[in-house]
């Protein structure tokens, strides 16, 4: 399909946010729109995915029509559409990346499958997040309650992973501890909160992996210390002071693990032009804090989005929609949903290069077989359904 230049509509529904933005071909938010759906999971302590798959079925068509109407533009305006395709929750990713193939057939628009650790790794360059965008390489650090990873981003679609949890992420491991202390779900921010009224030297805290080798997470050792520490406890609900004490030691036991890890992945990544924080967990004052002293040691920039844009949001997924097209990709429309999907995998995935002029980055490409499909319509094409743009 030829290349036009213009704004790309980016949708995201891999977990409990449903979120639409339509981004200008430089970059400028023209839209954006996120809902939560924190109070339809908060009765089960956590995310259940048909109650989010179905929620996003609910919203996602009027938020889209609304992020469009905002942008004065209609789905035949824009140079894409960008959907996460991955990793994530299978309904939910259905549910984005059917309406988004839906509009991008109805409309004659490209279509493009986003992984979404890619969106929230490339969130870095989208202008206005630095003063001077980050050049290649630069360290990913990303921590949500999915993942737990540090990454050298060496090019759009070139990942190489450095390290990442051997058990739990550790926004599962705020939540687990915070659920364990009696507080609300989603835990991180309860956690944080009480942890301010807390002493982090009343209790101590395994930290595990602490000046191993390498960068990769381990959290669920200190969970279950959390877990062993209020069973001995006197029986009956923890007094607040406890609560807080334990929080405290929890999270400066994660403060102290998070630092480490990063001084590691700087090690391993000396060229290093900055180091950019996503994921939910980024949020967490003390832990930003701890990053920023380790960034400033190292004499490198600390790049940490505004909340909005650290956690699931679909401005990230409609900036790396646009660092695809200029990088020259698009996706196929059998592209598939990958519910696991992990960054280096995107690097060998069968990609073309743009014609006439292949993408700069060093990426490693294969050819597609055609599927069936493919014979009949160039949109249909292989097994990823990367295609030339
Ligand atoms: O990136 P995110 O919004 O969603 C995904 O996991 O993809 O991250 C959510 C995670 C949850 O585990 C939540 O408890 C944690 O981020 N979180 C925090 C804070 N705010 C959110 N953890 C610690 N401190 C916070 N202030
Ligand atoms: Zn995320």
């Amino acid at each position: 399909m030829e290349r036009k230049d213009g704004p790309v509509l980016g949708i995201e529904s891999s977990c409990d946010e449903t979120a639409a933005a339509i981004l200008a071909a430089d970059g400028s938010i023209l839209a954006e729109r996120v809902l939560s759906q924190i109070a339809d999971h908060a009765a089960f302590g956590g995310v259940v995915p048909e109650i989010a798959a179905r929620a996003h079925l609910t919203a996602l068509d009027a938020m889209v029509k609304d992020t469009l109407r905002e942008a004065g533009l209609e789905f035949t305006d824009l140079a894409a559409i960008a959907a996460t395709a991955g990793p994530g929750l299978i309904g939910g990713l259905l549910v984005g990346t059917g309406y988004a193939k839906g509009a991008a057939i109805a409309s004659g628009v490209p279509y493009l499958a986003i992984n979404h650790l890619e969106a929230h790794g490339l969130t870095a360059r989208l202008p206005g997040m630095a003063p001077t965008q980050p050049a290649f390489p630069y360290l990913l650090l990303l921590l949500s309650g999915g993942h737990s990873q540090c990454v050298a981003v060496e090019g759009v679609g070139c990942y190489r992973l450095l390290g990442t949890t051997l058990d739990d992420a550790v926004g599962e491991a705020f939540d687990k501890s915070a659920k364990l202390l009696g507080l609300a779900y989603p835990g991180g921010p309860a956690l944080e909160a009480i942890a301010r009224e807390g002493d982090a030297s009343a209790v101590h805290l395994p930290r595990p992996l602490l000046h191993r080798a390498g960068c990769d997470f381990s959290f669920s050792g200190l969970k279950t210390a959390v877990a062993q520490l209020i069973a001995t406890e006197p029986p009956g609900p923890l007094s607040r002071s406890r609560a807080a004490n334990i929080a405290a030691s929890f999270q400066a036991a994660v403060t102290n693990i998070l630092g480490d890890r990063l001084e590691h992945a700087l090690a391993m990544c000396p060229d290093a032009s900055a180091i950019i924080i996503a994921g939910g967990v980024a949020a967490n004052t003390a832990i930003r804090t701890r990053l920023a002293q380790v960034a400033a040691a190292a004499g490198k920039p600390l790049i940490a989005p505004p909340l909005r844009l650290c956690t699931d949001n679909a401005v990230m997924v409609a900036w790396a929609g646009l660092e695809r097209l200029n990088a020259g990709f698009s996706s196929t429309l059998d592209a598939p949903c990958k519910p696991r999907w992990p960054l280096e995998a995107i690097s060998n995935s069968p990609t073309l290069p743009s014609s006439p002029s292949p993408p700069s980055s060093p990426r490693k490409r294969g050819s597609l077989a055609p599927s069936a499909m493919g014979a009949r319509d160039p949109r249909f094409r292989g097994d990823d359904g990367e295609a030339p743009a």
